[in-house]
């Protein structure tokens, strides 16, 4: 269905998700709706069912010998190298060897007519293990000696020892889960064969070129044979980065021995149990302050729950300490990161990277030093932001600065009556009942940019056809967030003409090579630059012709809207470029873009590896039933910063889906693995992610709308994908302040994440008094 809105001379405007109404209608085509040739075979993964142990024997005789059984992978299949780690780490087999090191490993595939008989012969395989000892967390695997599964990353500005001998040290520990992705459509790769080696898979992941250099390794065939094609997908949301490059690969080796079509599809449970999560984490804090309240030293580890390989836990856990300061200045400190291997599923993005986990960590030390202190903490949240021109320098020595936060926390403060409703909040737990309330205000601050330097660069292709027509393709992925719309809007915008005008293509390596991950939340940032740089080649080009042509200044040429004025005369857009077409003017163009201002260097642990920050402040009030520990989020005001935005009823949906999705990780979403080091939490039977009840009751959610990126990103925008993520902290603390409650706010809850309602009964038992 078309939108008919003209959208020429303004790049911010609100326009749907161009395929809105296809997502509601069920018209929108995901990998499993592609056509599947005659003859398409249907693969299934076989997998581990202890977490720690040695292969003594894997008999797959019977599951060859089901019915409509066509064959079995192994890892004696692999023309090419059995790897398909993200890192160059070398240290994912596709197929486990001796040992297997989680429950839920794969060990081989399964080939059959259909994806039910796929499914149920993988039950029939036998396999016989040695099993040793395993550990399944953090702590354990810190206990048990256990290696890291990369290089630990270290923060250190100041003078740490002499920050301690301020007035106060508090040193805790917090405890924050990870989460899982729960994105509706699962993992999936369809792989096609072709002729000699080439192969064309179409899947559903954030990172098309990684999966097209990783089938090419296990194939053992180069890059130039491979091509992946992704049109989108059901969601991502960071678990789609790494993590599809198996079926990927299992696809493509199934497709080219058997010559067929390859589907694979696990079902959620397997998705679940088989593919990585957000990471968990154990969080040991060291933090001193002055009487004010003021941070004088910070010192905290970050260990996180890893799982069996690296894939993307060393810029996980970086990001951590990236954020361990959120919003506030330490003038000294010393972070370190443990990213520690366990015997479970190997960890991997999740929006935010990271991140949500260091915010977390900044924001239960300030609520240390409130209830120590007996202040407000968003006096001490204040307090602590980081200046304007000095206090201003991170523990990465990056400056900041763009801080916009003392005047979005202002705003939010006055649009939110913060102080009006915490007294009544405090008013109302005065009098002792058993629904008690809270409320708080907490904010965040996301560094853009992928701290991979070599990342942030991006490529686009645009075609103008002869009739007029555009054709835009960029080497980023659409998952739902809507980054096709903003940058087609950008292209309309800068031809001048109708978004209806503008073909929006499926993600190919064919057409943009060397993409990086959409992630990171820098996909408009990447591709609406390249995408711009296109158009502005084809631009020239055309202008250069028509002020030649016509005998004109180039800056006669003039691009109106669906129209362009040459002199003095108005041409209609299609009629300009089938006149261009036949002077043989080249109608497209090739563009690049790369993040300029960038730098890092990891073994220092300085350098400006941000390009810019994303603000964002929120407020939220809830109840809790102290005798049973339910409650619910009776308000949330929030105040969001997206620079210039783009699109603002995309942006909002944004904020406010990312808003649920951290209130589920930080409330009800638990993961759960059984002494056999088995995930037990493995469907949406065991596994609680947010209802649309679960909303809050009063969602009021406004984008800062004098904001503008003082960075040249694409139109002055910002990155909006993860930084709302951490924006329902404030559900977190004010679920905090209702427990303390109980206890007149004597001490800090020591809430942990998610604050299910058991944790807040927990919590509250567990006060002292
Ligand atoms: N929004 C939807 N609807 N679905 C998704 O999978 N992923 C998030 C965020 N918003 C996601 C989403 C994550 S983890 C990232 S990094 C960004 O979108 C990626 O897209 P962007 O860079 O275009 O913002
Ligand atoms: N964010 C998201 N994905 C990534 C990053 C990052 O910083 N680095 C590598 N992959
Ligand atoms: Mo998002 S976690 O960077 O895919």
């Amino acid at each position: 269905m078309k939108q008919t809105v003209s959208i020429q001379g303004d790049a911010h405007t609100d326009l749907r998700h161009d395929s809105a109404i296809k997502h509601v209608t069920g018209s929108a085509d995901y990998c499993d709706d592609i056509a599947e040739p005659i003859g398409t075979l249907h693969a299934y993964l076989g997998t581990s069912s202890v977490a720690h142990g040695r292969i003594k024997s894997i008999d797959l005789s019977k599951v060859k010998a089901a019915d409509g059984v066509v064959g079995v992978l192994t890892v004696d299949d692999i023309p090419g190298v059995n790897d398909v780690s993200p890192t160059g780490r070398h240290d994912e087999p596709v197929f486990a060897t001796d040992v297997v090191e989680f429950w839920g490993q794969p060990l081989f595939a399964v080939v059959a007519e259909s994806r039910d008989i796929a499914r149920r012969a993988v039950e029939l395989a036998e396999v016989d293990y040695e099993t040793l000892d395993h550990v399944t967390d953090a702590a354990a695997a810190m206990a048990a000696g256990y290696p890291h599964v990369t290089e630990p990353l270290r923060l250190e500005r100041g003078d740490v020892a002499e920050g301690q001998k301020a007035e106060h040290r508090i040193k805790g520990q917090m405890r924050v889960g990870g989460q899982d992705h729960m994105y509706l459509e699962g993992h999936i790769a369809f792989a096609m064969p072709g002729e000699d080696d080439d192969v064309i898979v179409h899947c559903s992941t954030q990172h098309p070129s990684e999966a097209q250099h990783m089938v090419a390794h296990v194939l053992g065939v180069p890059s130039n044979a491979v091509v992946v094609n992704v049109r989108r997908m059901g969601g991502g949301f960071g678990g789609k980065e790494s993590q599809m490059n198996l079926f990927c690969a299992v696809a493509a080796m199934a497709a080219k021995k058997w010559n067929r079509a390859v589907k694979i599809r696990p079902d959620r449970d397997q998705d679940m149990e088989s593919t990585g999560k957000r990471h968990d984490f154990v969080v040991d804090y060291d933090v001193a302050f002055d009487n004010d309240g003021q941070i004088q030293a910070v010192e905290g580890q970050f260990a996180a729950r890893c799982g069996w390989t690296s894939d993307l836990s060393g810029p996980v856990t970086d990001r951590a300490l990236f954020h361990a300061d959120n919003a506030y200045y330490y003038p000294h400190v010393r972070l370190t990161s443990r990213p520690m291997k366990t015997n479970t599923v190997s960890n991997t993005a999740f929006r935010g990277f990271g991140g949500p986990q260091g915010v977390i960590a900044a924001e239960r030390m300030i609520e240390e030093i409130a209830y120590k202190l007996g202040k407000d903490p968003l006096e001490v949240r204040k307090s602590n932001f980081y200046g304007q021109t000095d206090r201003n320098v991170t523990p990465y020595h990056q400056t900041v600065e763009d801080n916009v936060m003392p005047r979005l926390v202002e705003e939010l403060e006055e649009t939110g009556q913060y102080q009006a409703r915490r007294k009544a909040v405090l008013a109302h737990n005065a009098k002792g009942g058993i629904i008690r309330k809270g409320i708080a205000l907490t904010p965040v601050k996301f560094g853009i940019s992928f701290t991979a330097t070599w990342y942030n660069q991006a490529g686009s292709l645009v075609h103008i056809y002869n009739d007029g027509s555009v054709m835009l393709n960029h080497g980023g992925t659409e998952m739902g967030q809507g980054l096709n719309t903003k940058v087609a809007q950008v292209v309309a915008n800068a031809f001048q003409i109708d978004f209806d005008n503008i073909k929006i293509t499926k993600t190919t390596t064919e057409k943009v090579p060397n993409t990086s991950a959409t992630a990171a939340s820098s996909g408009t940032d990447l591709n609406g630059m390249a995408a711009l740089n296109a158009c502005d080649q084809i631009k020239a080009r055309l202008v250069d012709w028509a002020a030649g042509a016509w005998n004109v200044t180039p800056e006669e040429v003039q691009f109106l809207p669906n129209q362009v004025q040459v002199g003095a005369e108005v041409i209609a857009f299609a009629d300009f470029i089938k006149q261009a077409y036949m002077a043989r003017v080249q109608l497209w163009a090739a563009g690049f873009y790369k993040t300029p201002k960038i730098h890092w260097d990891r073994e220092k642990g300085q350098g400006r590896p941000f390009y810019y920050y994303a603000y964002g402040a929120a407020m939220a009030e809830v109840s809790v039933d102290t005798l049973t520990g339910e409650y619910s989020v009776d308000r949330v005001d929030v105040l969001h910063d997206v620079g210039k935005s783009l699109n603002p009823i995309l942006d909002k949906g944004q904020v406010e889906g990312a808003f649920v999705q951290g209130m589920g990780w930080l409330t009800t979403e638990e993961l759960g693995w059984d002494d056999a080091g088995r995930l037990r939490t493995h469907a949406p039977s065991t596994y609680k992610i947010p209802l649309a009840s679960d909303v809050p009751r009063e969602f009021n959610v406004r984008l800062a709308d004098w904001s503008e990126n003082r960075e040249l990103t694409i139109k002055r925008s910002k990155a909006v994908g993860e930084p709302p993520f951490m924006l329902p902290i404030c559900v977190f603390e004010a679920l905090g302040m209702a427990v303390a409650s109980v206890n007149d706010y004597a001490e800090c809850p020591r809430l942990d994440a998610p604050a299910t309602p058991e944790c807040v009964l927990m919590a509250i038992e567990g006060l002292s008094g």
